[in-house]
């Protein structure tokens, strides 16, 4: 049987990165036997968040979850911190992580360096915590962005380490990235991945950016000078970039692409994409403003953490059982 688990940080408004690489996708998982899609908010605390901005955030996730089409009669949506067994199999996860591989992490580099001596030790713990969430659920499949791979195979390493260690209990999970958008560039410096926390406004469409802001945005995107419209990530980041989100977002190939904006400039081709991308986010913005300032949203969240509760709790007691913890 398919177990999808899936994770979101309610950090900051999401981009068309996090919309193209993940949660667009979650739609079709949602018709599997059994999926989780949630609101990570402890991972999110592992660096200063406004505790206003954090509520306010969690509940316009929610609504952006459901705006893309999860149906709470198909697939379970809920709050990470409203399940305290996220946080029990956490501490496990971290009894059997290495401090070592913890510390080679990609992310865990990027966000402690410059810090010093103050780095949150939750930095250090993240992938444990995530690893606790797929597997809390018996994820067999997780469909994230191409920059979750490092935690989805040291999520494995940990679930087969249990398993070696305490016997069977864990299945591997299995990273289910999309083809194509499973890596969105920032539109300023387009060798680095889009962002929510880049501080460049016009690094990122936000998906509830105005159709003004989005062409603008569009518009400024880094390219560079010599003019053809081709795919080339290495030579022509900006330009593959822009064919890429344009390819998503009206299902044209890239070959189709190139071939239509040859001869064509630059700026043809960033304004249809903003076009696109505006025609895509329509219906989502609209559903979005219906749900946000409704109790069913609430109602909504309230019913997933009794459901996930009653899976998490089963696991839990599981684990507690092989490990010796129950007496
Ligand atoms: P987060 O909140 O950073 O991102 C949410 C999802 O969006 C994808 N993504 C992108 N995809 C394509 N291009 C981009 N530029 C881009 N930026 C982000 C991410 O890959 C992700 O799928 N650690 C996770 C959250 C998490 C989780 C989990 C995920 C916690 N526990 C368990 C899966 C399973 C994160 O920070 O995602």
């Amino acid at each position: 049987m398919a177990v999808v688990f899936s994770g979101v940080q309610p950090s900051g408004t999401l981009t068309l990165g996090n919309y193209l690489g993940a949660i667009k996708h979650f739609v079709d998982y949602q018709e599997e036997e059994q999926s989780f899609f949630c609101i990570v908010n402890q991972h999110a605390i592992t660096v200063p968040q406004d505790p206003k901005e954090l509520r306010d955030n969690t509940r316009s996730l929610a609504a952006l979850y459901l705006a893309v089409g999860l149906d709470p009669q198909k697939t379970t949506l809920f709050v990470q911190s409203e399940v305290a067994e996220h946080a029990q199999l956490a501490w496990v996860m971290q009894t059997i992580a290495y401090v070592g591989e913890l510390e080679r992490m990609t992310q865990y580099k990027e966000k402690a360096a410059n810090k010093g001596e103050s780095i949150p030790a939750g930095l250090l713990t993240y992938p444990p915590l995530m690893a606790a969430d797929m597997l809390l659920y018996k994820a067999t499949d997780v469909p994230v962005g191409e920059d979750q791979r490092q935690h989805i195979e040291f999520t494995r390493d940990l679930a087969q380490r249990f398993n070696h260690r305490y016997g069977e209990l864990f299945p591997l999970p299995k990273m289910r990235a999309p083809k194509v958008g499973a890596r969105i560039m920032s539109l300023q410096e387009p060798t680095k991945k889009m962002s929510k926390s880049d501080p460049n406004q016009n690094a990122t469409i936000r998906l509830l950016d105005s159709e003004k802001d989005i062409l603008k945005k569009l518009k400024r995107a880094q390219t560079d000078s010599d003019n053809t419209i081709r795919f080339d990530k290495e030579n022509k980041p900006g330009v593959s970039n822009l064919l890429a989100i344009y390819s998503h977002c009206s299902g044209k190939s890239i070959e189709e692409l190139e071939q239509e904006y040859d001869g064509k400039g630059y700026g043809n081709l960033k304004v249809d994409t903003a076009e696109a991308v505006i025609e895509i986010l329509r219906p989502v913005q609209a559903r979005y403003q219906e749900l946000i300032s409704t109790s069913e949203l609430d109602r909504i969240l309230d019913e997933g953490a009794v459901k996930a509760r009653e899976v998490a709790a089963v696991t839990m007691r599981e684990v507690e059982q092989a490990m010796g913890l129950k007496r």
